[in-house]
């Protein structure tokens, strides 16, 4: 019996058990298939739900978090989202702390769902709608100012182990599951790294010649080792321009890809128009870079890809005119 065919104790049992869909439409053009884990399903509307879920549950599990105590993190507005939800039905006070770049529709629904949301003031010549580096440095020394004057509970997404775990332990087996296990390729645009790296470690360990890709702007591929000429792609959510992450650094990588802005909205908005998945920029991003994959090695083959959170998080933006 799945989740679908019982009556659930609160939205929290409904985070996760996404469908897999096969972009067949978009696949005619390509050798090979596309498969999509639609995310933008979770109540949050997006895949951060898991982390959210799963980062206070290990805190409640081993008493880093205690009843009723502030939960603070750093959000581009998904996790911020999840978080909102799993610390209102359970009790704890949640504080989001965002960038001004990011669009205003993550705002005002974190505060729907009874988050105290912080904004941050962008770094001096950065542009509304593109959250660079810089931004997010500002970001989290007011985290952290938050975190130390109320006594809060940090939850971390950049650094615990809950965020990459919720996708080991769930996303990754359940796309394994939907598909027979019949994948030859994962591509990812990281922000945290969390997705990548959990999915990748499910995988890897069913099958280690899965090939694992991260996915990054073009412009800002700073993980690939290359000089950041673009920090304010547009691509939100991921993209930071750090060198390094935490979280994939367990997992192998088996490479890394660029996709330019344009190409994260060109896909994004044909998935809308012939797929009906009507996501956002990076899961734009995702497929632009499974149809690399699919016109090089990997044709023939199948990729899976996530749809990362939904288009409605972006009206407010150019994403659809
Ligand atoms: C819309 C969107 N896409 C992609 C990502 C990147 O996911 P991860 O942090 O698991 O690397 C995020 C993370 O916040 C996101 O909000």
């Amino acid at each position: 019996m799945t989740r679908h065919d019982r009556v659930l104790p609160s939205a929290i049992e409904a985070i996760g058990d996404t469908p897999l869909v096969e972009l067949a439409r978009l696949g005619r053009e390509l050798d090979g298939r596309i498969l999509a884990k639609l995310e933008y399903l979770n109540p949050g509307f997006s895949k951060k739900d898991r982390i959210a879920r799963q980062i206070i549950e290990d805190a409640e599990t081993d008493g880093r978090l205690r009843p009723r105590q502030t939960v603070v993190e750093l959000t581009s507005g998904n996790t911020g989202t999840g978080l909102a939800i799993v610390c209102g039905i359970k009790g704890y006070p949640f504080v989001a702390v965002m960038s001004t770049g990011n669009s205003t529709e993550r705002t005002r629904m974190m505060r729907a769902l009874g988050a105290e949301v912080v904004l941050v003031d962008q770094a001096p010549g950065s542009v509304r709608g593109q959250v660079s580096g810089d931004d997010l440095a500002l970001v989290e020394q007011e985290t952290q100012r938050i975190v130390t004057a109320r006594c809060a509970f940090r939850a971390d997404q950049f650094r615990l182990t809950g965020n990459m775990r919720a996708h080991y332990l769930h996303t990754g087996p359940e796309i394994l599951r939907q598909s027979a296990g019949r994948l030859d390729a994962f591509c990812d645009f990281v922000g945290t790294g969390g997705s990548f790296a959990g999915c990748a470690a499910a995988f890897k360990e069913h099958n280690p010649a899965i090939g694992c890709f991260v996915v990054e702007p073009e412009g800002a591929a700073a993980l690939k080792g290359q000089s950041v000429t673009n920090p304010g792609h547009r691509i939100q959510g991921g993209g930071y321009s750090m060198r390094t992450l935490p979280l994939i650094e367990s997992v192998h990588v088996d490479g890394y890809l660029t996709v330019p802005d344009a190409d994260a909205v060109t896909w994004a908005r044909r998935l809308a128009k012939e797929e009906g998945i009507f996501a956002g920029f990076s899961s734009g991003a995702n497929v632009a870079a499974a149809a690399q994959l699919l016109r090089a090695t990997y044709r023939g083959k199948t990729v899976v890809v996530m749809m990362c959170d939904s288009g409605l998080k972006y009206l407010s933006t150019d994403l659809w005119p």
